[in-house]
């Protein structure tokens, strides 16, 4: 049977997209780039922002004609969407025969078989409450780079963030599992890691062993340098880190392992701390600031990047101006800037959404603009 996957969304999900096929594969499906031609249509979708929701909308929406011209074609809706929306696809979209939440990905050829013998409108959904993380068959399609999950969900309740809801609590895979599928991609020839986790940075915490994400680092550059004596041809490199948690241990070993990238994912979300409040972030633009200090203080040659939130509830011109302020101040690398959109379950959806839809626009390509600039200036001038 063949197979068509498409992925919407975040690194976490490409990743998850990549273990599905290799389960798959190796039940001896095949796959296509075609929807046309395929026997099994799946969608790993995301939920962070509506727009995200509205494109698989779309996309499923249009291919409705496949399954009624071969009623046996399977339709399956994977990821965030699958947890978040529930029985309310079927509802938009009642050609998709099942739904399947992250931490249910594993069970995809059962829920298929499922299907096959009449199954309709079936529902896997457990991330919120199984506290597990789905493990794949050690048989994995890789090139130069791959991704390796050390964690899942977040704890963390940002009011805006719908991930805590759709991905479930924090939970972190013990140490010998990612150092083990370390070992086995760099023996098949990957030359690039990069270790995946909303929160990384409170890597080990419910593990039974005593870790944190420096001492997980130690222990990967440890093992890198076994394999390859120099480490200089296999780098780590990892996502996403929370300023929170973010500090000295961490940016010491970042400095000090070799195999170690020194570029480090730091969403600020906004340059306001009244906003930063509202959105429960857990830190100011001062203490940021400083943390920004004490990274390139230690880690030389780093690079930084970020994420911005424009028009978030109650954001007025002066909590934006603190934004574009600490843009120009902070001089980022890169910054990937989104307009704020309300979720389910979140705090902030009981907000009003009252920055109009224009003017968050206005701040956003600003925002932008004003990035592009930045990176010209770093350009010209690489001492910036
Ligand atoms: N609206 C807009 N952007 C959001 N993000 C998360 N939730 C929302 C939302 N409701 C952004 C944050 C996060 C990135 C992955 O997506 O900036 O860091
Ligand atoms: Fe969402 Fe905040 Fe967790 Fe990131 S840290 S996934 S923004 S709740």
């Amino acid at each position: 049977m063949k197979v068509f996957l498409k992925n919407y969304g975040c690194q976490m999900n490409e990743h998850d997209s990549g273990r599905v096929k290799d389960l798959l594969a190796s039940e001896g499906f095949c796959f296509t780039e075609e929807p046309g031609e395929a026997d099994i249509l799946l969608f790993n979708t995301c939920s962070v922002r509506r727009h995200a929701e509205e494109r698989v909308f779309s996309r499923v929406s249009s291919l409705k004609a496949l399954k009624e011209r071969r009623p046996d074609i399977i339709f399956g809706i994977l990821g965030c969407m699958a947890e978040a929306l529930r029985e309310d696809i079927f509802i938009k979209l009642p050609h998709v025969d099942f739904l399947c939440g992250p931490a249910d990905l594993d069970k995809i050829p059962e829920i298929i078989k499922r299907v096959k013998s009449g199954g309709r409108h079936l529902i896997y959904v457990k991330a919120r409450k199984s506290g597990k993380i789905p493990e794949f068959p050690d048989k994995r399609d890789v090139g130069r780079n791959a991704y390796v999950k050390i964690m899942e969900g977040c704890d963390n309740f940002c009011s805006y963030c719908v991930v805590p809801y759709v991905r479930g609590e924090e939970r972190s895979r013990p140490s010998d599992k990612i150092l083990k599928e370390i070992k086995d991609l760099a023996d098949k020839g990957v030359t690039r890691i990069t270790l995946l986790g909303q929160n990384v940075n409170s890597y080990g915490r419910g593990l039974k062993e005593k870790i944190d994400f420096s001492n997980l680092l130690k222990k990967i550059d440890r093992l890198l340098r076994e394999i390859d004596k120099s480490a200089r041809n296999l780098k780590i490199d990892f996502l996403t880190s929370h300023p929170k948690d973010a500090g000295l241990d961490l940016f010491k070993a970042m400095a000090m392992l070799e195999s170690v990238s020194k570029k480090l994912h730091l969403p600020l979300q906004s340059g306001s701390s009244r906003i930063l409040k509202k959105m429960n972030r857990g830190y100011t633009i001062g203490k940021y600031k400083k943390i920004v200090k004490d990274f390139r203080k230690i880690v030389k040659g780093s690079s930084l990047s970020t994420d911005l939130i424009v028009g978030f509830p109650g954001e007025t011109r002066k909590d934006f101006n603190d934004t574009l302020k600490a843009l120009k101040e902070i001089l980022f690398d890169s910054a990937y800037i989104f307009k704020y959109s309300p979720r389910p379950f979140t705090a902030a959806s009981k907000l009003k959404d009252d920055v109009p839809q224009k003017e968050k626009e206005r701040r956003h390509s600003l925002l932008l603009e004003t990035q592009k600039k930045i990176l010209l200036s770093k350009i010209r001038n690489p001492s910036l």
